[in-house]
């Protein structure tokens, strides 16, 4: 019987784009999973959108939509990014299906109605209520002065300032980011899942230090079973009690049997994993014209349940999922493999929402290959949850040097010989040196097999270059393009040829996990299958040889990087709907600069003496300027003109005689209708498109022309 695996990554917020971040988690289980299907293992590989919870309520309202409607667009981007980035999930579904409705309330009814007594508890919560929204506040939503240093604007949980930790209740003159209103606090009925429950921590301790989690991991929850700081600074022994309802108005799953109050999204977002699953096993059996047995396929003993995730929610996988699965009487994951984070360029962590400037569908867009990307990051991925950084110059070494240099170039090397001399075919004799070098290679697959169960990629694709480098060393001793040169060497030019294609299609079938798009131009190159591990006999003969893989270009690293590229923007614009409480006009605050960078701009006040229209522009106005810098020899004025994009708000007319603000020491600039010789500020939202209007800036009463602004 073959191995049966259910395979799942993180659920994404249906609030965004994918990034970087996701691309890798989503690269690593795919590798896994191609690696195990080749293993002749049956893979279940689903994923699905995580949809419900407050901010994604909100965002949905800010742009006018249902909840229902944005995450459904949201859902039609993603297949772009899965299918350039070659991802084999089986499903992708959402946990707003009627699936998840389901699961997701049978599973608390399982935990409620325990014979043993029940895991769920009700009690009274005193929290945050907007009387305007006319909804209980998330603390990420309650701004208000610091209790501790004072300093105004502070979320409701912790003070970036001085970095106190404390509760919204605690936050001098707190109010709504919302609506900007003043906070009440209100009781409401809350649900608990009792995790303090002995039975609960009992199994906890055992499911989580039996030795299946990774080390680090495992050592971290630990943690959570003894002493704990709260976030209001006292300490609590062991686990404490899980509070999994919100009240309405939340998007998400109603309770049952208590009307208005609604799953946590983190109470069923994991179910979402189940209902992806059931949902895949409904249309395959549709297909086959059989009934659905879905309580069947998770009752098989024989059934592995692994997840991939980051390192941010492990609490969530390790501890809530599998007391939830144990104590509704279903079947708990077999392992959760935890990945850390991926920075860019030596960045930041880059921000869970925002991503870095690494942004994947430009990364397709420039023509980047996907396996590019796939080796790079499977060269970096180890079974370990440490940091990775995807380095530019590091990229473009390891895919240039390594993935090309030593193994792509061994077929081309060999190729043209075979098709001009040999009419494409191999010889079996491959001579001493050459079944030797052969065999070596072949011999390496169980070890390399290994590495890939174990999640070992950085290792799998050291040990593949390690046996190209091999193979490039025979190369070098046997020269083909010297014994090409004299007939009298054509068996050993045959012989040469034939051991290099041969290798070339193990170290492919090695790669194949990683390079799924690659393996397959091979297949047809060689005509051998590269689905299987189990190497399956020597090449016979090869078809001409196609050029399998570009090399990646400086240029193309330079603009991949490239700030505001226009997807850059349209992108930003997208994650700045989910970042509406700290992103004011739909960009992250810039870099800090110091008040010496900020001298070097010199602004001043200026007069708009005359304003006209641009013909042959619609977005143009021309100004004539007064910055107040005298006359010249003649006596005449001394003024500027300067274009500026603001003819969609402001009638030329309505403009002049205002005051407004002019860079007057910005470089003067040619354009189409002539020199602009500075620019005046103006207001506008990053995304124009959706947010569009520009506004300029007007000084108040008494500020004269000339005056620098400072
Ligand atoms: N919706 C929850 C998961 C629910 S699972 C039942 C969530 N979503 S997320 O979109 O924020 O993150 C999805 C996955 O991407 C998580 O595993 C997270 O760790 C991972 N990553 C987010 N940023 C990442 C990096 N910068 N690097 C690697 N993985 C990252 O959390
Ligand atoms: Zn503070």
């Amino acid at each position: 019987m073959p191995r049966q695996l259910f395979v799942t990554t993180a659920l994404p917020y249906a609030n965004a784009g994918f990034h970087i971040g996701h691309m890798m988690e989503y690269i690593q289980a795919d590798t896994w999973v191609r690696f195990q299907r080749m293993q002749g293992v049956s893979v279940d590989f689903v994923c699905a959108d995580d949809t419900h919870g407050a901010p994604i309520m909100i965002a949905a309202e800010k742009a006018g939509k249902t909840p229902q409607q944005f995450v459904a667009d949201i859902a039609a981007g993603r297949k772009q990014y899965l299918d350039g980035f070659q991802i084999s999930f089986d499903n992708w579904h959402s946990t707003d299906a009627p699936e998840n409705h389901d699961l997701a309330r049978q599973i608390y009814r399982d935990l409620r109605d325990r014979a043993d007594g029940s895991l769920i508890e009700v009690r009274s919560v005193e929290q945050f209520f907007d009387p305007e929204k006319n909804m209980f506040l998330p603390d990420r939503y309650i701004k208000g002065e610091c209790p501790k240093c004072h300093s105004k604007d502070q979320y409701g949980d912790n003070c970036e300032v001085c970095g106190s930790v404390y509760s919204p209740t605690d936050l001098i003159n707190p109010f709504s980011v919302l609506s900007g209103a003043k906070p009440e606090l209100k009781s409401s009925e809350h649900f608990f899942f009792k995790l303090s429950d002995p039975r609960c921590v009992e199994f906890l301790e055992k499911w989580t230090q039996d030795g299946k989690l990774q080390p680090e991991v495992a050592n971290k929850i630990k943690e959570w079973f003894s002493v704990r700081t709260n976030p209001d600074g006292s300490k609590s022994e062991g686990l404490g009690d899980w509070d999994i309802s919100r009240d309405a108005p939340y998007f998400g799953i109603e309770i049952p049997d208590a009307p208005g109050k609604y799953f946590y999204v983190w109470l069923d977002a994991p179910v979402g994993y189940l209902a992806s699953l059931k949902n895949l096993l409904t249309k395959r059996a549709a297909l086959e014209g059989r009934s659905p047995d879905f309580d069947a396929y998770m009752a098989n003993p024989e059934l592995e349940q692994y997840h991939f995730i980051g390192k941010d929610i492990v609490t969530f996988h390790t501890l809530f999922w599998p007391a939830m699965l144990k104590f509704s009487g279903r079947k708990t994951p077999d392992n959760v493999f935890v990945h850390g984070f991926l920075t860019v360029n030596n960045g930041e962590k880059m921000s869970k929402s925002r991503g870095t400037g690494l942004n994947p569908l430009k990364y397709l867009s420039l023509g980047m290959n996907p396996e590019w990307l796939r080796y790079y990051l499977a060269a970096k991925l180890s079974a370990r949850n440490e940091d990775i950084d995807f380095n530019a110059d590091d990229f473009m070494a390891r895919v240039n040097s390594d993935l090309i240099g030593k193994y792509v170039n061994i077929a081309s090397r060999a190729a043209g010989f075979l098709t001009k001399r040999f009419d494409g075919k191999l010889t079996s004799d491959f001579g001493a040196a050459g079944s030797a070098l052969l065999a070596d290679v072949r011999g390496a697959g169980d070890a390399i097999a290994q590495m890939y169960e174990s999640r070992e990629f950085g290792k799998a694709t050291r040990e593949i270059m390690l046996l190209a480098d091999k193979v490039n060393a025979y190369v070098d001793q046997n020269k083909p393009w010297d014994l090409a040169k004299d007939v009298t060497h054509n068996q050993a030019l045959h012989q040469v040829c034939s051991v290099l294609i041969n290798t070339f299609a193990v170290l492919t079938r090695y790669l194949a996990p990683v390079l799924p798009g690659l393996a397959s131009a091979v297949q047809g190159f060689v005509g051998s299958d590269m689905t299987r591990w189990q190497v399956a006999g020597d090449v016979q003969a090869i078809t001409p040889y196609q050029h399998l893989m570009q090399r990646v270009t400086p240029e193309q690293l330079d603009a991949l990087f490239e700030p505001k590229e226009p997807l850059a923007l349209v992108e930003s614009a997208q994650e700045a709907t989910e970042l509406i409480a700290n992103i004011p006009g739909g960009e992250a605050i810039a870099p800090v600069v110091t008040i010496d960078d900020f001298a070097k701009i010199d602004l001043r006040i200026a007069k708009i003496v005359n304003c006209e229209a641009v013909e042959g522009s619609t977005k143009l106005l021309r100004l004539t300027l007064d910055a107040g810098e005298g006359s010249d020899s003649q006596g005449q004025p001394i003024l500027r003109n300067v274009f500026s994009g603001i003819a969609s708000m402001y009638k030329p007319e309505d403009l002049v005689g205002q005051l407004t603000v002019l860079v007057a020491n910005l470089a003067p600039r040619k354009m189409k209708f002539g020199i602009s010789e500075g620019m005046v500020l103006a207001a506008s939202h990053a995304d124009g498109k959706a947010q569009p209007g520009i506004y300029i800036l007007n000084p108040w009463p008494g500020a004269q022309p000339g005056m620098r602004i400072g």
